[in-house]
């Protein structure tokens, strides 16, 4: 699926404030190494991760959720009546319904909002900023508030080292509106998305659902939690996050040299360096922060969107390239200008 606003509409669409949140508790490689069979030097060459936010037993994602949409709110000095939309990409709900963003419309008092979840994994968050183009380039919706947001603690096996040391908890939000300015900072200039649900096998959360309700019988062996084929995936990654990017500069007129800064999921340092070097970015134009907060999922790329414009490694007039991949597989691109 692709689109352009450019090509249909006179409006345009833009982030006009973001916002993250992480949860306090700091849980380290060497933490890691006490639980399970793994060690700070394994981590982090494999990995690139140091260390990840966990969050409170009573901390859910839409508390993590409406933190970030909170600090996105106040930087795009909107108030919570302004809001007419909700969207809260997350693979970690905090119950099967309500969805997550009726609870976040809850604890924002987002009373004029229309609020849905949407489910794509690691790429769930630019799902939903396209989703959410749609409803303002349309008219339907003013103002909407995307959210990416995880407690992906709740879905881990702790005694599984193959993937407990990945991921962590934490949510970005961005604030999103369109202006018939046709220069508007934050603005999108196009998307990309894709899905190939035959690979739904290689990264699943398998049990807990209605195919696999959890029973007394199966409860033991933790279908509940995250399993990833990981040789795959990471293969997988590379390939279709270097297509979608190519796929999403052509359409916004761009090619590789004009990128200012790639923000791309951050699941593995080794996907980001491949990716950067098959487009030909250089590395110190790729935004990482997965040494402080492992795999955060729909999170990664919100969270590292606000710490890039918060700390000034972005600036506005900035070509921005997004790109995200995960499971179902899903994989999406988005290219912008800051
Ligand atoms: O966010 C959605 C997308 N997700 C991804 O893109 C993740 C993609 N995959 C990856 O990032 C990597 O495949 C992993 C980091 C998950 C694994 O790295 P790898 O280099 O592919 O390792 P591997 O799974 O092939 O395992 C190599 C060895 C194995 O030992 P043997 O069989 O060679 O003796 C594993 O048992 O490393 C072992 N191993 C570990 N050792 C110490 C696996 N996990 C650990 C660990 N500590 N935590």
């Amino acid at each position: 699926m692709q689109s352009n606003d450019k090509s249909r509409h006179s409006c345009t669409c833009s982030i006009i404030g973001t916002g993250s949140y992480v949860p306090v508790r700091v849980m380290t490689n060497d933490d890691m190494s006490k639980i399970v069979d793994t060690s700070d030097e394994w981590i982090t060459s494999r990995t690139g991760i140091k260390e990840r936010r966990i969050a409170a037993a009573d901390e859910a994602t839409s508390d993590l959720a409406s933190n970030a949409a909170r600090k996105a709110m106040e930087a795009a000095g909107v108030t919570a009546e302004d809001i007419d939309l909700i969207i809260v990409a997350t693979v970690t709900p905090d119950m099967f319904f309500p969805s997550t963003a009726c609870f976040v419309q809850k604890k924002l008092g987002a009373t004029n909002a229309v609020c849905f979840d949407i489910s794509a994994a690691c790429s769930g968050f630019l799902y939903a900023l396209t989703v959410a183009r749609q409803f303002l380039n349309s008219g339907a919706r003013k103002t909407a508030l995307i959210i990416g947001a995880e407690k992906l603690s709740s879905l881990i096996n702790w005694t599984d080292r193959n993937t407990c040391v990945l991921f962590g908890d934490g949510a970005g939000a961005v604030v999103m509106r369109c202006s018939d300015a046709e220069n508007a900072p934050g603005r999108v200039l196009s998307a990309v998305m894709g899905s190939d649900g035959n690979l739904a096998d290689l990264l699943k959360v398998p049990g807990g659902a209605s195919s696999c309700p959890i029973t007394p019988e199966n409860v033991e062996s933790r279908p509940n939690t995250i399993h990833m084929e990981g040789r795959e995936t990471f293969k997988h990654a590379v390939t279709r996050m270097c297509h979608a990017a190519d796929q999403a500069l052509t359409m916004a007129g761009k090619t590789a040299k004009d990128i200012d800064m790639v923000i791309p999921h951050q699941a593995n340092a080794r996907i980001i360096s491949a990716i950067a070097d098959r487009l030909g970015v250089p590395e110190e134009k790729t935004f990482m922060n997965l040494q402080k907060y492992g795999n955060t999922s729909a999170a990664t790329i919100p969270v590292a969107l606000d710490e890039a414009h918060r700390s000034g490694r972005i600036k506005r007039g900035d070509v921005l390239l997004m790109v995200a991949f995960g499971g179902g597989f899903t994989w999406a691109s988005t290219v912008m200008v800051w």
